[in-house]
């Protein structure tokens, strides 16, 4: 779960908001909060930026905003019920404002918002708009249209429009930082039995490439250095080429790897069924493109795996697995696992265990499978007790966290190049990303912050790595030289 709060935006230029001396846009203040997947962080960003031109910027924390917009997650239950209890928090701050003669709007974003809609300004009337992930472009029209008070209820745009946003999304105006997303890929036609997303993203849509390696470049202008590719199933990806045909993830990671100062590639959430030969030689020949993939494979009970519409049995994912690190010896895997799928019986979680220990993860998520309503697998017979699932799943956790601790372990005295992406808790530490997506903390001024930089491991904890920058980059005339390539 990702919480976090939309980047600095520039100010933008809406006329109504001038002030004819100064000429600035009188500064709105937004806070986004942001629950659930990368794409969720992507999106939040972008939201930021269609709402910079209206005079938004962003604020530390809601209390002083003017736009609250909770960007929100629907795949476990547990995720969507937070939104409501956080929309009751909200009022207060509402009623607090208005006392203070303030107006401060609510908005609802995302995957709850467009699976329930109507329902939440019917349930919490102190919301003002409602949009989905396929229409925050129309944000600053829903936003102005609140504003001017119309209709004196909630506003919801949660349709599936036959425009796609990215045509009129502005070009991103918030700071991407050293690791950036770029949405590739959305939605998904898989229908695995208990899943939201096909019915929340709705059908799956691929961005053309040329719009992505303009983004892409736009990014490493800005500084960025990794690019993190994003889609709901993104090695379905089949965008349209420069010369008019389809281009799969593997054409396309060729192509933003040819971008000079992009220094890595990354790509997730991929299904088994999509992974390539194209793919697969990316792997290979590719440097920029990380040694380590997320893919789900849920289960290894081939029964559930079939109840789960997953659309491939565990003999394929290994299979699939196999092929990938003959391409890459050194990738490290990772992947989702759900227990207590309905129906699941001991042997069926034991052959789970059993694939978990043949195939090796570097790391992994694990869930209790939670009902959705609307999904097939909600109205399925034989659900499994909460006692078991929650001994089901401290096992796998138990196996996982093994497994974690061994990887992270065999790097101690091991040199890698590690991203430094962001300050630590305390002060004179930086935490940076291994090619391997471990955290990777060492000791190191501010100044390095956003470098690609030689460390070495000097211990390994269950969830991070210590260690310690070998190369610094030389300062010249007190300027610092640039970049520093990493080696391997
Ligand atoms: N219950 C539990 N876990 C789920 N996931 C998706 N839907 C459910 C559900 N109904 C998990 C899957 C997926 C990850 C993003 O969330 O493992 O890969
Ligand atoms: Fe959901 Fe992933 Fe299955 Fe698509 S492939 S339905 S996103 S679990």
């Amino acid at each position: 779960m990702v919480e976090s709060h939309a980047e600095g935006q520039l100010p933008g230029g809406d006329p109504s908001r001038m002030t004819e001396r100064s000429g600035t846009a009188t500064a709105r203040k937004l806070f986004i909060k942001t629950y659930g997947c990368q794409m969720n962080v992507y999106d939040s960003q972008r939201m930021a930026d269609t709402l910079a031109p209206l005079g938004y910027r962003q604020s530390a924390g809601p209390e002083e905003a003017d736009l609250i917009l909770l960007n929100t997650c629907h795949i476990r239950e547990k995720a969507s019920e937070k939104v409501f209890s956080e929309l009751g928090r909200l009022r207060l701050l509402q009623e607090a404002a208005a006392a203070q003669g303030r107006r401060l709007l609510i908005g609802v974003a995302g995957c709850v918002a467009q699976a329930e809609g109507e329902e939440i300004v019917r349930r919490a009337p102190q919301v003002d708009l409602v949009v989905g992930p396929q229409t925050y472009h129309r944000l600053p029209d829903l936003v102005t249209r609140a504003l001017g008070g119309e209709a004196g209820r909630g506003l919801v745009d949660t349709e599936f429009p036959s425009e796609s946003k990215f045509d009129f999304l502005p070009e991103e105006a918030s700071p991407s930082g050293p690791a950036a997303f770029l949405s590739v890929q959305e939605g998904c036609d898989k229908f695995c039995s208990f899943c939201v997303v096909p019915y929340t993203r709705g059908a799956e849509v691929s961005r053309p490439v040329m719009d992505l390696v303009a983004e892409a470049q736009r990014l490493v202008n800005a500084g960025t250095l990794e690019i993190t590719l994003l889609g709901q199933n993104v090695n379905a990806y089949h965008g349209e080429g420069p010369d008019g045909r389809e281009w799969g993830l593997g054409r396309l990671l060729h192509r933003l790897a040819e971008i000079p100062g992009l220094e890595r590639l990354r790509y997730t959430t991929s299904h088994p069924r999509d992974v390539d030969d194209e793919l697969i030689a990316a792997h290979r020949d590719l440097e920029k493109l990380m040694p380590y993939l997320h893919l789900p494979v849920q289960s290894g009970s081939d029964r559930i795996l079939g109840m789960m519409n997953r659309k491939h049995d565990a003999a394929f994912y290994r299979a699939v697995v196999e092929k990938l690190r003959a391409a890459q010896p050194k990738l490290a895997l990772s992947s989702d696992f759900i227990v207590g799928f309905p129906g699941e019986k001991d042997q069926d979680f034991a052959a789970t265990l059993r694939l978990v220990t043949e195939v090796g993860y570097a790391q992994a998520y694990s869930f209790k499978y939670s009902a959705r309503p609307g999904t097939p697998a909600a109205t399925a017979a034989a659900p499994v007790a909460e006692e078991v699932k929650s001994e089901r799943l401290a096992m796998l956790q138990q196996l996982l966290g093994e497994q974690q601790q061994a990887f992270n372990r065999q790097f101690v005295a091991q040199r890698m190049p590690v991203l430094l992406e962001r300050q630590a808790k305390r002060p004179g530490q930086l935490v940076g990303r291994s090619p391997w997506m471990q955290s990777v903390v060492v000791e190191a001024p501010q100044r390095l912050l956003g470098r690609l930089l030689e460390v070495e491991i000097l211990e390994a904890r269950p969830n991070s790595l210590i260690g310690r920058v070998v190369t610094l980059p030389e300062e010249k005339n007190g300027m610092e030289a640039p970049r520093m390539r990493a080696t391997a």
